[in-house]
């Protein structure tokens, strides 16, 4: 059976990564080899840019060089992890993809979605997640939830209405193309959540 391609996206706090270390326990599981990562991340080089992109030494980044910083660390993370895990028949669950760019640095900070897609055929060429699954919680709820967990980040210091524009970008794309993406309610318990995480997966499995 082929590798299956899988982000996870949403706000800030909005429970991914808690449903992710479910999601890969659940797809071990039914014998799939599974290759849990993340973005921007996931090699030794992307974690550098990652550590560049959320810090806060360069708290005044160019939007242009945030963006290329992303993609970067994205094609760093095709080369190295994603392309060979799929071509031995992993499944791939990825933490933010670029999904996260469409929404952050388009929504977020104004960046034309047409100057990310040029990125995305560049850096991808055809390559698009199977699915994605967007946990979406109300940004105030988020926020809270972030903020109790960890100082802020260089995203997670912006105003309300950045993550609103981040959020109606992510309900924008589900709603587009609705065969690829998942929508969940994340303000719900974290085990309701679960449950329903476990039905889509237990769909999808059915379908690949
Ligand atoms: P997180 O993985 O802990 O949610 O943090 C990653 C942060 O990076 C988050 O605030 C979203 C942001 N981000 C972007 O702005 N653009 C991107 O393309 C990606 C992958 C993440």
């Amino acid at each position: 059976m082929s590798g299956q391609f899988i982000t996870v996206e949403g706000g800030e706090g909005a429970g991914k990564t808690t449903q992710l270390a479910f999601m890969r326990e659940y797809l071990e599981q039914t014998g799939r080899r599974v290759v849990l990562t993340r973005e921007p991340g996931g090699t030794p080089l992307g974690e550098e840019i990652r550590a560049l992109l959320l810090g806060h030494r360069h708290d005044g980044m160019a939007l242009a060089t945030e963006t290329l910083l992303m993609f970067a660390a994205r094609a760093e993370h095709l080369e190295r992890v994603i392309r060979p895990a799929l071509a031995a028949g992993h499944w791939v669950l990825c933490d933010r993809f670029t999904d996260a760019t469409y929404a952050y640095q388009g929504g977020g900070r104004g960046l034309p979605p047409e100057r990310i897609a040029i990125l995305e055929d560049w850096a991808q060429g055809a390559l698009r997640p199977d699915l994605t699954l967007v946990f979406d919680v109300p940004v105030a709820v988020g926020l809270e939830r972030a903020g109790r967990r960890s100082a802020a980040d260089r995203f997670e210091r912006e105003e309300t209405a950045f993550f609103e524009r981040i959020r109606a970008v992510y309900l924008d794309r589900v709603q587009r193309n609705p065969d690829r993406y998942r929508i969940l309610d994340a303000n719900r318990p974290v085990e309701t959540v679960r449950a329903e995480v476990q039905i889509l997966l237990a769909e999808w499995l059915e379908r690949c």
